[in-house]
């Protein structure tokens, strides 16, 4: 039965024949495995229920064969008595089934329900032999990446999708409750934000431009987006708070562990503000209302990387979320790694990035806490960033949040409103005609503002303590890979 958050809303205004269309009026007696395991199915108990889903596990004893199916709705399968009189010879690991049956009370510690099947209809049928995974058997997060079109099927992986489609979800809700506006920023864009150059361009795969006569499809050189910071600002314009979430895509060359060419940003921006104190003060809301959100929605999930992948992540999670956030200067932090004993590949050296390495050591000096890093130098920032007119040594007001684990989750600054300096910096950046629109929304009611975008995956990896981004995707897309 589907059910539609849109009736609560519009409840008192329309017609109840109008608001039947959306509440799924229909008798279906089709049942999903989180509902039949949980209380709500002790109403049913006296009616035949149908459930649909893949087989997890087949075990059969002299008298009765027992079932366990799973319909990805809970990491918890549904066991199915199956007596002597059903027909279950083709039914097999992951082969995709339709059971009718009644719940019963299990006599089974480990499950409160169970269903006593009368009928069982194969579906879809599945050769255990063929299939990449075994029956009862853990596979590494490593070993399924082999098999993307597979992998969901994993509990595992099953798990970790609920997850990331829940935090999707409660990110948006976080927004929606604070006041912001979410803006669909486009994906086909004409700018680099980041000035990086790590663009895809975009071109059609047929002829058709050239047909045309044409240079290219949209007349002006067209990319992936980098970032939707720049359409965000524009939106601050006029509706103060705004956010977006969507995918992202970044030429980089890099098989590290924590990129991807294509990854989902959350990126918010925040009008009428002239301090990175209301930004990291979003940033750590935002972190510690979604996880808090995961934690108590998907409990048993978050257990199996908990107890399963990352032992000891319950704890390192649980440190993060009870303690504040640290705030550093960037001065700083190159002086306390100027000072540590550690050797780094990359000397640390103020003016220059911080590289994994350094975030790392910054994060364990902070106590494992995450940890704002602030004011960088002026000339390793794009050129949106706010000037902080310092001396002698010059920053912009720009943020990283760092996290264990991972190092950068999110970048963010202040922006540059004062159109005189960023004129002179887009000529500095030799940019000086190509953001003539940037310069003139800072000339109609332009006010101070900033804000940041969150890398989800790396999000979802520090969280659960997952040591790869490519685990965290559906379909991961890195330099030589693009699979599906
Ligand atoms: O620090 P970045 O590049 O910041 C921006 O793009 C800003 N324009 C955002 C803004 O202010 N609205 O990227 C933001 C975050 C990073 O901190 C990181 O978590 C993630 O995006 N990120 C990546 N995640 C996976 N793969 C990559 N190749 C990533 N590059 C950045
Ligand atoms: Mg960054």
């Amino acid at each position: 039965m589907w059910r539609s958050g849109l009736l609560d809303i519009c409840a008192t205004r329309w017609p109840k024949s109008i608001l039947c269309l959306f509440s799924g009026c229909s008798s279906d007696s089709r049942l999903k495995v989180s509902d039949a395991l949980s209380g709500a199915a002790s109403q049913r108990e006296q009616e035949v229920v149908r459930v649909q889903g893949w087989i997890r596990s087949v075990r059969a004893q002299k008298e009765i064969t027992f079932l366990h199916i799973n319909d990805g709705s809970s990491l918890q399968s549904l066991q199915i008595v199956a007596r002597p009189d059903l027909d279950i010879s083709n039914v097999t690991f992951g082969s995709a089934v339709e059971i009718w049956g009644k719940l019963i009370q299990s006599p089974h510690r480990k499950q409160s329900t169970e269903l006593l099947a009368n009928k069982i209809r194969l579906i879809g049928s599945c050769n255990p032999v063929d299939l990449p995974f075994k029956i009862k058997k853990r596979h590494s997060l490593e070993y399924i990446r082999q098999f993307p079109h597979l992998r969901c099927k994993t509990n595992v992986f099953s798990s970790l999708l609920r997850i990331r489609s829940g935090a999707s979800a409660a990110i948006h809700s976080f927004f929606m409750n604070n006041g912001f506006v979410q803006i669909h920023t486009p994906i086909i864009t004409s700018n680099d934000c980041e000035g990086a150059g790590e663009l895809f361009q975009v071109e059609p795969a047929s002829k058709t431009a050239e047909k045309c006569n044409q240079t290219h499809f949209f007349d002006v050189p067209s990319f992936l987006t980098v970032s939707g910071q720049l359409h965000l600002e524009i939106m601050t314009g006029a509706f103060t708070h705004v956010y977006s979430f969507g995918p992202t895509f970044r030429a980089e060359n890099s098989q590290t562990r924590r990129h991807l060419a294509e990854f989902y940003m959350v990126e918010a921006e925040l009008g009428f503000t002239e301090s990175l104190k209301d930004i990291m003060e979003v940033m750590e809301h935002l972190f510690k209302s979604v996880t808090f959100h995961i934690l108590s929605k998907y409990p048993e999930d978050i257990e199996l990387f908990h107890k399963d992948v990352a032992p000891g992540q319950k704890e390192r999670l649980e440190r993060m979320l009870k303690n504040p956030f640290q705030v550093l200067s960037y001065t700083e932090a190159i002086d306390i790694l100027r000072r540590s004993a550690e050797i780094f590949k990359f000397e640390p050296k103020w003016g220059c990035d911080l590289q994994t390495e350094h975030e790392n050591y910054l994060v364990e000096h902070c106590g494992k806490i995450p940890v704002f890093v602030i004011n960088y130098p002026y000339d390793i920032k794009p050129f949106y960033a706010r000037d902080n007119q310092d001396k002698p040594q010059h920053t912009v007001a720009a943020v990283d949040l760092l996290v264990p684990g991972i190092g950068e989750l999110c970048g963010g600054s202040l922006r540059e409103e004062r159109l005189n300096l960023l004129q002179t910096r887009l000529k500095q950046h030799g940019l000086p005609d190509t953001y003539r629109w940037y310069e003139e929304i800072r000339q109609f009611g332009s006010v101070p503002h900033g804000g940041f975008g969150l890398g989800f995956e790396r999000y979802l990896q520090c969280i659960l303590g997952i040591e790869n981004i490519k685990d965290v995707i559906p379909f991961p897309r890195f330099s030589h890979s693009c699979l599906l």
